[in-house]
């Protein structure tokens, strides 16, 4: 897959995100199905969006003993998502069962990408709650280079740290990106934050945009606009 966006589509209802993308008469978005959406309306609302030809992200970020990771995400993987993801903080043997489990007999199946540290967590936070000592970029790469080394495709990140991701991890191994504001918008509650042209200098393979589009007066154009920026 080239470079592309991700519609966050953080809408609590089938009938909001429905309404929604019914805008969308011409490109199909690639479209970011979160817990509030999946857990509000259970598996249907994948079918359905993938049945409309959206390709879909399912951001549910497992983190268990890995059987269960195993087992849910073969179930998941039934369900015919393009993009889903974990916490790399599973350990790289969860990682790796997770990928068992989204292979199908044939093969193939949905890329599959790591959460590092999230970005609410901070230094003092990770040292407080969690008592991790090593500085928090050490930490993010050294999750990413585990999650590469249990064979994912990528992990998402923040758009400052794509280029060192791909770095450590090389060129082929993908970094999407949320935290896309544009230059004459919003920021809102994103406190490191990048234009789509800004995340595509920097070589993020996928920007993952919600606010910029869901809440814009015209969806359709914003879209646009990020795809202009981002992938021409
Ligand atoms: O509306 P906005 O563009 O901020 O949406 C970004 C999307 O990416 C949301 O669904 C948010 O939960 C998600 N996300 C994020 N930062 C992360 C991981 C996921 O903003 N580190």
């Amino acid at each position: 897959m080239g470079k592309d966006v991700i519609v966050a589509c953080d809408f609590a209802s089938r009938e909001a995100t429905l309404n929604f993308l019914d805008q969308f008469t011409g490109r199909k978005p690639f479209v970011k199905i979160g817990m509030e959406l999946f857990y509000a309306e259970g598996p249907s609302i994948v079918r359905e969006i993938k049945a409309r030809g959206h390709k879909i992200f399912l951001d549910l970020k497992l983190h268990d003993i890995p059987n269960t990771v195993k087992k849910a995400m073969s179930v998941l993987s039934n369900l015919d998502v393009d993009l889903c993801n974990l916490h790399a903080g599973g350990t790289v043997r969860m990682m790796e069962a997770a990928l068992e489990g989204l292979t199908r007999e044939d093969g193939t199946r949905p890329l599959l990408i790591a959460v590092t540290q999230l970005t609410s967590t901070d230094q003092e936070s990770m040292e407080n709650d969690l008592l991790i000592h090593e500085p928090i970029d050490k930490v993010v790469m050294h999750y990413a280079a585990n999650a590469k080394k249990a064979g994912l495709d990528g992990v998402v990140c923040s758009p400052l740290e794509a280029g060192k991701v791909h770095d450590i991890c090389g060129k082929e191994f993908l970094t999407v990106t949320p935290g896309v504001r544009f230059a004459d918008g919003d920021v809102g509650d994103q406190k490191r934050v990048m234009t789509p042209a800004e995340a595509k200098k920097i070589g993020s393979d996928y920007i993952v945009v919600g606010r910029p589009i869901t809440a814009a007066e015209d969806p359709v154009a914003a879209y646009e606009r990020c795809i202009a920026e981002f992938c021409d």
